[in-house]
């Protein structure tokens, strides 16, 4: 916990106990010093995500990678020079039992000096695969299909069932789906991969229903084409304009927006 944190925290609660002291800093904390959790941080979008958030010292940023053993040297780097917090932690979102220990693992970062814990903000389930861009309606395969949704859809499904006990009022769960995924648009290609956004998208609007009782938002967003791996050469966007959209939007949700579909630049997608 940072100084800043120390001291806001004590200038806050001196007069109540500790349990009470721990539910008004959670329900208050999250506003100046919100809290990111965030997948597939360690390159792509989710690296310039990481670069963002992590530029103010007020923000902490749980930055989740698929192998603690993969390409985090740009990750580490950001890290260690960053003025807000970073934690790096595993999760591959294709494998229900890293969710899970992904899960057990945040505890730490997220615990508050009362016992309880923080809350977790904004909920970027970033990470995701387009593993078979060639194929087409007429070649896809299973193997394809289950893999992408394995990925692209349960994994933002079991990352909010995981960490459902650190979200609450004012919560943002923001699944990244695809221009693909729209059926608005029209693309011959990336077959499995657009089949696998069109259901986060449909997620999205199913988490929006279940989590609003609980003031929790749930939106999707497309990035637009960027230059990443996943983008390619031809690519029209820089990592930064999107993310930074993106998290302008992020940051000026209300909550009739939840179950939208937005772009990085703030405006609605057709389903
Ligand atoms: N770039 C675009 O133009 C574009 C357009 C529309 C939507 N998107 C979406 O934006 C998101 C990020 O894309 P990107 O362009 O940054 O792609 P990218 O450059 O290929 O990066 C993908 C990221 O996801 C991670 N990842 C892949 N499989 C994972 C798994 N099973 N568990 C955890 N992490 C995993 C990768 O980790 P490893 O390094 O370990 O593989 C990497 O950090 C994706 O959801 C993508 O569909 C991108």
């Amino acid at each position: 916990m940072s100084l800043a944190h120390h001291a806001l925290k004590s200038l806050t609660l001196s007069g109540f106990g500790t349990r009470q002291q721990d539910l008004l800093f959670r329900s208050t904390s999250h506003r100046t010093m919100p809290t990111y959790v965030l997948t597939g941080a360690n390159r792509g979008l989710g690296l310039e995500f990481v670069r963002q958030i992590s530029s103010d010292s007020a923000n902490t940023v749980i930055a989740a990678v698929r192998s603690l053993q993969g390409e985090l040297d740009d990750l580490k780097q950001l890290a260690s020079t960053a003025a807000g917090t970073v934690h790096i932690l595993e999760c591959n979102t294709g494998d229900l039992q890293s969710i899970r220990a992904f899960g057990d693992a945040v505890k730490q970062p997220l615990a508050g000096s009362g016992g309880g814990s923080k809350q977790i903000d904004y909920l970027l389930n970033n990470a995701g695969i387009n593993a078979t861009p060639e194929q087409s309606s007429l070649d896809m395969t299973a193997e394809s299909l289950r893999n992408h949704i394995d990925v692209n859809v349960m994994g933002p499904a079991e990352t909010v069932k995981v960490l459902l006990p650190y979200l609450g009022q004012g919560s943002v769960v923001m699944n990244m789906t695809s221009g693909l995924g729209s059926c608005g648009k029209k693309l011959p290609k990336c077959t499995t991969y657009s089949i696998s956004k069109a259901a986060v998208n449909m997620l999205t609007v199913h988490q929006s229903e279940q989590l609003k009782d609980r003031g929790i938002k749930a939106i999707c967003m497309d990035p637009g084409w960027v230059k990443t791996r996943m983008g390619g050469e031809g690519a029209i966007l820089e990592p930064d304009v999107s993310i930074g959209g993106m998290l302008k939007t992020l940051h000026g949700l209300k909550d009739s927006d939840t179950g939208k579909f937005y772009t990085y630049t703030g405006d609605e997608v057709p389903w």
